[in-house]
Parts: structure tokens; sequence; C-alpha cells
């Protein structure tokens, strides 16, 4: 690198890091502000950022991991943080067994869930029921009252470090679900997904129960969950466009707001690692790219939709997540007279730092729906920009 050079990217990732210290915008959506529609490349002082979707899919092949250590996961070991070995393989093996009989399993189930009226976060009040599907998918039955005890509020810790409700997870908490996990797993009941699967318990216990509580139960719970809550906002303003063509709404949802904020990899070969903001990858290079439109889909002359990844590490989970979240979503939308307005003083976001304010209800729409705003918003700011940089020394985010 020449002097020149040098200057350059020492002033990018001062101008970032320095944007990312006192904004209150994650990271990934604060690239998008800055870089907007640059290609290519910009080199920051210790890995490049890529800027457009297809200069990510021109990069040398490789298979590591994308995300480095997260406090959010402890003690589990889920796949995607796993490197390309053979236990990455296994657990890859093991992932696609499951998730073609929870496939047929999601078709076969009929939900029985209510969302109740309310004003404030929904949510925690979506997230129970998503876990207690995805016990139910696991183990087709749905959980005890001590099974659901042990099990929820390990996912709700994991869940709310991830939403930057806290910083540090409760290893108490953890170690409960750990423990009930591995009975579930030893009981090896005859409608457990990997029943006498000798290729899942022949691997060590962290990884069988890593696979079940990590990348089956808290994935299903925190990625579907999202995406509903996503969904649900957006229903509020394009009621018609979700009843008339959900496929794309989807596919439009996921443009707009990625479930992942940053992809990084480290250096690897000759080459330097690199970082990409998702929200930058699906909006460069599209028209109108801040407006939902779920009609540009209907043309393939468009960016690829990044949300699912891009490489061997895509997420091997597209159709069931899509089939959980969308059989879950009509379940909620299709209720009679359901109507949801967000508050007022809510900004929608690709995180839900302050959950997800609306107010949902049947029947006569209140007068004051939509002016009403909710508590507290500037605690929460507070809390979450402290959570974020946590967060981001946590995981060494924009190293
Ligand atoms: C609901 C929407 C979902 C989206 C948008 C999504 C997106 C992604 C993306 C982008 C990756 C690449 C890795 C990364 O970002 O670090 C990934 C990996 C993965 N996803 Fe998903 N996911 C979703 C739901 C799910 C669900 C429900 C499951 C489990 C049933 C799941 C299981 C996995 C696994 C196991 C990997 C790791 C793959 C590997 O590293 O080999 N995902 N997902």
């Amino acid at each position: 690198m020449n002097l020149m050079d040098s200057l350059i990217s020492f002033f990018y990732t001062t101008l970032l890091y320095l944007r990312a210290v006192f904004s209150l915008m994650t990271p990934g959506t604060l690239i998008w502000k800055l870089f907007q529609n640059r290609k290519g490349k910009i080199n920051l002082m210790s890995r490049d950022l890529i800027c457009d979707s297809e200069t990510l899919i021109n990069l040398p092949k490789c298979g590591k991991p994308l995300d480095g250590f997260t406090n959010a996961l402890c003690p589990f070991i889920p796949t995607f943080l796993m490197n390309n070995d053979k236990y990455w393989k296994q657990r890859r093996n093991i992932f696609s067994y499951a998730d073609a009989i929870i496939n047929e399993r999601i078709f076969e189930k009929s939900f029985h869930f209510k969302l109740e009226t309310k004003k404030g976060n929904i949510l925690w009040d979506i997230f129970e029921i998503i876990s207690k599907i995805s016990f139910e998918l696991m183990f087709n039955r749905i959980p005890t009252e001590n099974e659901f005890n042990d099990i929820y509020p390990g996912l709700l810790d994991i869940n709310k470090i991830i939403k930057r409700f806290t910083s540090t997870p409760d290893l108490q908490i953890r170690q409960k679900f750990y423990d009930q996990t591995l009975m579930l797993i030893k009981q090896n009941d005859k409608d457990f997904v990997f029943n006498n699967f000798t290729d899942f318990y022949n691997m060590d216990e962290i990884h069988q129960v890593s696979s079940v509580a990590e990348d089956f139960l808290t994935t299903i719970s925190v990625q579907c969950t999202d995406l509903i809550c996503h969904m649900l906002l957006l229903y509020s303003q394009y009621p018609n466009d979700f009843h008339n063509d959900i496929e794309n709404s989807i596919n439009e949802t996921l443009r707009l707001y990625p479930l992942t904020d940053l992809w990084t990899r480290p250096s690897y070969g000759k080459h330097r690692g690199w970082i990409a903001s998702l929200v930058q990858l699906n909006r460069n290079g599209w028209i109108q790219p801040d407006m939902f439109i779920p009609q540009r889909w209907h043309t393939k002359d468009h960016p690829p939709l990044m949300s699912w990844g891009f490489d061997i590490r895509r997420c091997p989970a597209q159709r069931i997540a899509t089939n959980i979240s969308k059989l879950v979503f009509e379940h909620i939308i299709n209720e009679e007279n359901f109507w949801i307005k967000p508050a007022k003083n809510f900004q929608h976001e690709r995180t839900f730092p302050y959950g997800c304010q609306a107010w949902i209800g049947y029947g006569q729409i209140p007068d004051d729906a939509n002016s009403w705003k909710f508590n507290g918003k500037f605690q929460m700011q507070c809390r979450r920009w402290l959570c974020e940089k946590f967060r981001m020394i946590d995981q060494n985010e924009l190293n």
C-alpha cells in the first residue's frame, strides 16, 4: 500500500469507528448510510469492506465461518461458528436429516395459539409461541411445564443479548437449558427427531446438545420471531401486498430487514479478511432501495437477495424457516378482525432494541390507535447504546 492508500484507509477506518461509537445505528445500517451505492471494496486498516453483492460473490471461494466468538450463545457451539472441518460436515449432515423431518411435521401440525390483545412490546409474546413450536417440531409433542420452564429462560437469555437488552449471559439459566436438552436427548423418545439416528448419537455430547439447543431450538425461535415481527410491522402499512403475494412480501421483508447485520471473515490464503454489511448488500444497486415494493421480485433484473447467505455456508434452513414463519404469520393475521398499529414513536429497524412496540387487537380499532406512544424510550436508547458497544467489543465486530 502506498502512502496515499494508507491515508485513505486510515480516514475510512476512523470515520467508521467514530460514527459507530456515537451513533445508535447498528454497524451494518451505518455502513449503508455512509457508503450507499459504492461498488467494489474499500480498504480499511485491517480488512476490506465489500460494498456490493457482485464483488462479494466473485471473491475467491472460502468455507470459513462468518462470525467470530459471541458470548450470546455460550456454552453452545452452533454450526455457523464452526470451521469447515469434519465436525462442521457432520453437523451439516445431521442438520439435513432433521431438516427433512421437520419440514414434513410443519404441515402435519395445526397451531393452537392466539396473540392476546396488547399495547406494548409483542416480541416476547411471539417468541414464546415460536419457542413452543420449535420444541414441538423437534419432539413431536408440546413440552411439559417443567421442560418449558428449564428451556425457555435460556432461549430468552440468548435472545436478550442478541437484542441488546442485556450484555452478559446468565450462566445458571444456560446450564438448565443445557441439562434439560441433554436429558431429552438421552430419553431418545421415538418421536424425537434424531431418534436412534446413529450419526447423531456418535457425536460428542456438546455437539449433540448444541445441535438440538442452538441449531434448532434457539435458531428457529430467534430467527422466525424476528422475521414474523418484521412482517407484522410491514403488514400494518401494506396489508394488501401480504394478502396478495406472501412469497414476494417475505423476500422484500428480508431484503429491507436482513436478520444478520454484518458478515466478517478472517484473512485466508493471500486474501485480506473482509467485512460486509447485509443492509448495504441488499440495497446497493436497487431502484428505490429503501422502499417496500414486493412487485420488484416479479422480474429477475435486479441483484440477488443476500439475506440467506451466498456460499457453502449459506443458510441450510431456508425452506423450514420460511414455512414456519409463513404459517405462524398467516395464523396471526387471519384471526377474525385482527389489526395492528405500531407506536407512533417506534422506528422500525433491523434489530429490535426496544422490542416490537405495537398495539394489536381484534374488531373495532380504537380512535387513539394511530397516535399512541410507548414509554421509556430514552432509557431504552441508553441501554441499547451501552449493550451495542459491549457487543461490538465482544464480537470484535469492526476489528
Ligand atoms: C428466518 C430466517 C433466517 C434467515 C434470514 C437465516 C439466514 C442465515 C444466514 C445469512 C446464514 C449464514 C451465516 C451467518 O450469517 O453467520 C445462516 C446460517 C445458518 N442458518 Fe439460517 N436463517 C434463518 C433461519 C434459520 C432457521 C430457522 C434455522 C434452523 C432451523 C437456521 C439454521 C442455520 C444454520 C444451522 C446455519 C449455519 C450454516 C453453516 O454455517 O454451515 N436458520 N442463516
